[in-house]
């Protein structure tokens, strides 16, 4: 398995926005095992936020969306869809990654491009809307 540089890029920024990195982990391009995992943190509520990288893209193997809505609630289009049109103004590529935000139970799932490039642009843009819907999601606040 090549090395994951993405994960590690991952943990770097949220840390740095002062997220707790609970864990890290590297899985197979397995459907049924990625749904496992997935189902496994969001119902023991082992993190608020779960960001997949990778197996977004068009290769057979990529089947991070497909296990995510597998999974879903609910479905957060609306990330997705500001995240694909931020990354269209750095890459016309970005319109490549089929990636999809959903929530199950009290754990917002979202899932990022594989390269670390793409992590690392994903995550700057993000990070600072994504601290209000944290706390409305596990009830933190309550009010708009
Ligand atoms: N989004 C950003 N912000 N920056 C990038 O470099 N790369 C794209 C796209 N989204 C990219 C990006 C490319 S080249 C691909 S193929 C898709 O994400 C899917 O990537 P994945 O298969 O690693 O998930």
């Amino acid at each position: 398995m090549r090395e994951d540089k993405s994960g590690p890029e991952a943990a770097r920024l949220l840390e740095a926005a002062g997220y707790q990195v609970a864990d890290t982990r590297i899985l197979p391009d397995e459907q049924a095992l990625l749904e496992e995992e997935l189902r496994n943190i969001c119902d023991q509520h082992l993190a608020d936020l779960v960001l997949t990288t990778g197996g977004t893209g068009f290769s057979m193997r990529d089947r991070t969306p497909e296990a995510t809505l597998a999974v879903a609630h609910r479905q957060v289009p609306g990330i997705s869809e500001a995240l694909r049109a931020y990354s269209l103004t750095i890459t016309p590529r970005a319109m490549l990654s089929r990636g999809v935000s959903v929530i199950r139970e009290q754990t917002l799932i979202i899932n990022l491009p594989g390269s670390p490039k793409a992590v690392r642009e994903s995550l700057e843009y993000l990070l600072p809307a994504l601290g209000h819907g944290l706390d409305i999601l596990t009830g933190t606040v309550t009010d708009g």
